[in-house]
């Protein structure tokens, strides 16, 4: 958190909604309630935990970590420059983004540095996840970086630290979407981006754990019509090949299948050391109404 002119009333207070602002030493956010503000510290890490009562929800650490090890071998840059290209397509131009369930802000990174590359110097990128291990993750590498456009809060995206149409843009991917809340803290028109696993993600990975493999389904919880409307969608589709038993776990460990797959058929990865897969994503762009 370097740039303090971006970072002022960005997020609220969510004991009493009143925004927050950086103290003078930019250790702290503190909300403007008169008489007794409320102080959230920020991390030596660099990240604010906004949580309440919902903290110790989200990812656990041992699969941020191993999905942190997968990002960063790369196989998912075209997922998130897809995601850069839709942004800055859509989304306008010196606008606040928020990337909802980050993560270890993989995509929100890189969001943060292709809008800033690209002249959009006022857009700030947040990135806010449940996890508070996700969190801390995000916030070193993007220390490491030194961005300035970007900040992380750990909170549920059901009750977003946010006011009310504050933001020019919400991404979510492969993370909930809770359409009423994303409405509540977009702007007039504002664009909303929600990538999910297509029809054919990852089959290779299903067909080596399973003897009988489906197509996986379209997701339940699309925006409601009332809220959003459809404004494009497209479809990022490729192969990955693995070549280590380590890269397979760990793709493995980030999926949802990790937690629905019997000790036998997880077993069938012990020893595997390579592996071709699909990889499909779909992203589908909305636009607020009202
Ligand atoms: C499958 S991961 C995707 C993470 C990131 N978007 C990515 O694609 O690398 C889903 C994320 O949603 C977060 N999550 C789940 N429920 C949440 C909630 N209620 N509020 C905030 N984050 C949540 C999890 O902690 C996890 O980091
Ligand atoms: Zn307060």
């Amino acid at each position: 958190m370097n740039n303090k002119k971006f970072i002022n009333n960005k997020l609220i207070c969510p004991v009493c909604q009143t925004p927050l602002e950086l103290d003078e030493s930019a250790k702290s956010f503190i909300c403007k309630k008169e008489n007794k503000p409320h102080c959230f510290d920020i991390s030596s890490a660099g990240y604010v935990n906004l949580a309440l009562g919902h903290a110790g929800g989200g990812d656990s650490k041992e699969c941020v970590k191993s999905r942190s090890e997968f990002l960063g071998c790369g196989h998912y840059k075209p997922i998130s420059d897809k995601l850069n290209d839709l942004a800055l397509k859509y989304i306008e131009k010196d606008s606040s983004v928020l990337d909802a369930g980050c993560g270890e802000g993989y995509y929100t990174l890189s969001l943060a540095k292709e809008l800033s590359s690209e002249g959009c110097e006022n857009s700030m990128v947040v990135g806010i996840d449940l996890s508070k291990y996700a969190v801390e993750q995000a916030a070193k590498t993007a220390k490491r970086s030194e961005v300035e456009n970007l900040i992380y809060a750990v909170s549920s995206i059901y009750e977003l630290p946010m006011p009310d149409m504050s933001l020019g843009g919400v991404v979510s991917l492969f993370a909930p979407c809770p359409a009423k809340e994303f409405h509540r803290v977009l702007k007039t028109d504002g664009i909303l981006i929600v990538a999910s696993a297509g029809e054919k993600h990852l089959m290779g990975l299903k067909k080596a754990l399973y003897d009988n493999v489906y197509t996986n389904e379209t997701r339940a919880d699309t925006p409601n019509e009332e809220l959003f409307s459809l404004l494009d969608t497209h479809s990022v589709s490729y192969k990955i090949e693995l070549t280590s038993n380590k890269e397979i776990t760990d793709l493995f460990a980030m999926t949802p299948y990790f937690y629905r797959t019997s000790l036998s058929d997880k077993q069938k990865l012990e020893k595997m050391e390579h592996l071709i897969t699909e990889v499909e994503v779909d992203f589908s762009v909305y636009r607020k109404n009202g």
